[in-house]
């Protein structure tokens, strides 16, 4: 239901919300200007999309923040990922704060907990993972660089994501089949890890394949 106040700001208020009272911008009392809309879910014909890949995971590689990781959890469960593997001191659903982000997304991602990110690799590539780290450097190469017809639907990839300020670990990183940037264009040099990995998901999940460097 839309709420407008006497400052002209307009704004949608969940019915019985103690939220729309009051007006966040001037201070006064709200009113109801329009009739009740019904939020936009994608229906069934939106979703249940076949993925390109046979499995796509996703390793975090000490990434430290709570709401970062939820955030990743939610576009993991959209993306279909079948494993998310936790290393370092990466928080778990166990945290009482994980679903704030997550918003659920925590009991339908599978995951597990590893504290050595470099034998958690290690097992993935034993499971028959490839890995494909999100990462900057010397070896990366452009995401979104012409696709190679090396990559079959039968490939189950796993995105390697690093810390909020250290990045991947470089020994990890020489472990990785791939390293992949995504091409920034304003002043900043990275994007938010929760970010690039909704990006570099869905580029991947729809079959982007670009050639190793
Ligand atoms: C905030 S970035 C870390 C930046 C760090 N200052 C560095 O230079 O490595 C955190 C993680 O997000 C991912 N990431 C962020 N921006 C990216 C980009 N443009 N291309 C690829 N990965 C990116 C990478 O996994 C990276 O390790």
């Amino acid at each position: 239901m839309h709420a407008g106040s006497g400052c002209g700001l307009r704004f949608p208020v969940e019915e019985d919300s103690a939220l729309g009272s009051q007006c966040p911008r001037c201070g006064q009392p709200t009113r109801f200007v329009d009739d009740a809309y019904v939020t936009h879910e994608l229906s069934a014909e939106h979703t249940g999309a076949r993925p390109h890949v046979a499995r796509l995971g996703v390793l975090l590689d000490n990434v430290r923040s709570l709401r970062n990781t939820g955030a990743i959890f939610r576009s993991a469960d959209a993306l279909g990922v079948s494993l998310a593997v936790l290393a370092g001191i990466t928080p778990t659903p166990a945290h009482p704060g994980f679903a704030k982000t997550a918003l659920g997304a925590e009991h339908s991602v599978p995951w597990r907990a590893a504290p050595d990110p470099l034998a958690a690799a290690a097992a993935c590539i034993d499971e028959g993972w490839a890995l494909w780290a999100l990462e900057g450097g010397t070896t990366a190469v452009d995401l979104f660089a012409p696709a190679t017809a090396e990559c079959s639907r039968a490939r189950s990839i796993m995105l390697v994501l690093g810390h909020e300020v250290s990045g991947v670990d470089p020994r990890l990183l020489a472990m990785c089949e791939r390293v992949l940037y995504i091409p920034m264009v304003g002043s900043k040099r990275s994007l938010n890890v929760s970010v690039a990995f909704a990006v570099a998901g869905y580029a991947v999940q729809r079959g982007l394949c670009p050639a190793p460097g």
